[in-house]
């Protein structure tokens, strides 16, 4: 076994895959210029925030203790899913111990060998972990081909098929047409299951992206959120109809069968998502500083946060982020597996909390390597993955 382990690490050593995690303080005098979290907002460290969680829990204690379904569900889920409803105006919510495990649920709940799952080729790793684990029937279509989504629900044998997207892609950036899916799927009599992972607090004044489509309530619009980038906590929730809750309640697994969120980050999420519904200034913010950044960097401006540049290999992409950091700038390095389509990049986040002077700082770092490795876009459509069966 040591030698089959030592083995694969030289694998990884030999394609610049190696990853590491590394304590780092965000908060410690002199830290680094944090271009590489998803603390869209900067709300992880309101003190709104942080004081729900700690009011939270010194009423409940530091856990949950047991299964929503077991005695775990508190007033403070209850509080969380009432806040989420309110924030992208769907009907009922239900909190998850994480974004990934909403994803597990909702896939779970919803697929089977009746259910045709048909999956954009830049969809999260836990979608496609959620694919896999729900035994339907798969396909992968190209990324952002409406047409081929349409090819596939119009030739499914399956009698149930749900469509599965990010709202705004977690690595690329670029951002799902919704509107055109949406219509879709009503003419198909599909769900349309929207990852709003990098939407939410972010697209639509913070209202998320189904919302700004107006299409918020839409009964076959199912949403998945984490609670981990813009509401700067920790935990996901599956968003729907009344009937999909009740239905999510009773087959969820991971809701089922793991301990209920923690009530310190269902309470700071809550306060999160209230601060986000009350002031919308914070996502213009956010919106303006990704805008700015895009600019300086001279690079194509994305929809929301994540702005990416591409590199033209992953020993590149970790070259050009090692010195990045010794210039005292943090930077996603994103490498295959998680990029589907094997094109490495770099991933800088900008946040609502950045001063114009920390923008034109990593700017100048970032802009030649920008120029240096443009992309060829048609690398972008995730070819890596197209219409297989997994
Ligand atoms: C698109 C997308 N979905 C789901 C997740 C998982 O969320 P969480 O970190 O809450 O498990 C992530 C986080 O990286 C993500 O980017």
């Amino acid at each position: 076994m040591e030698t089959w382990l030592a083995s694969r690490d030289h694998v990884r050593q030999r394609r610049g895959l190696v990853r590491a995690a590394t304590p780092g303080d965000p908060v410690a005098p002199g830290a680094m210029l944090d271009l590489a979290s998803n603390d869209y907002l900067g709300l992880s460290r309101d003190p709104r925030v942080t004081a729900a969680a700690v009011d939270a829990v010194q009423r409940y204690g530091s856990g949950a203790r047991a299964s929503r379904v077991v005695n775990g569900t508190l007033a403070v889920h209850a509080a969380l899913e009432e806040q989420l409803c309110q924030l992208t105006g769907v009907e009922s919510a239900l909190a998850f111990s994480s974004g990934y495990l909403a994803n597990l649920g909702v896939l779970g709940a919803l697929g089977g060998p009746g259910t045709l799952l048909i999956l954009d080729a830049h969809v999260h790793a836990s979608l496609l972990d959620a694919a896999r684990l729900s035994r339907s029937p798969v396909v992968m279509v190209p990324h952002g081909d409406v047409g081929q989504v349409a090819t596939a629900l119009n030739t499914r044998s399956q009698p149930r098929a749900v469509v599965v997207v990010e709202s705004l892609y977690s690595v690329l950036g670029d951002g799902a047409n919704l509107t055109e899916l949406a219509a879709l799927c009503a003419y198909y009599d599909a769900w349309l299951l929207v990852d709003e992972a990098h939407g939410i607090g972010v697209a639509g004044a913070g209202r998320g992206a189904v919302h700004a489509a107006g299409l918020a309530g839409a009964g076959h619009v199912v949403l998945s959120v984490t609670l981990s980038k813009a509401l700067g906590a920790q935990g996901g929730a599956v968003l729907g109809s009344r009937a999909l809750r009740e239905h999510l309640v009773n087959t969820a697994r991971p809701f089922i069968f793991g301990t209920a969120l923690a009530p310190a980050a269902a309470a700071a999420a809550a306060m999160a998502a209230q601060i986000i519904a009350d002031e919308p200034a914070l996502a213009g913010q956010l919106q303006e500083n990704a805008a700015t950044l895009a600019r300086l960097c001279g690079i194509e401006r994305s929809p929301g946060a994540v702005q990416s540049i591409p590199m033209p290999s992953a020993d590149h992409a970790v070259k050009a982020a090692a010195t990045l950091r010794a210039a005292g700038v943090l930077v996603g390095c994103f490498r295959p597996p998680s990029v589907p389509d094997g094109v490495s990049r770099l991933r800088v986040t900008a946040r609502a909390d950045l001063t114009l002077q920390e923008l034109d700082y990593a700017a100048g770092l970032l802009r030649p390597m920008a120029r240096e490795h443009r992309a060829d876009p048609s690398e972008h459509n995730g070819s890596g993955r197209n219409r297989i069966t997994i």
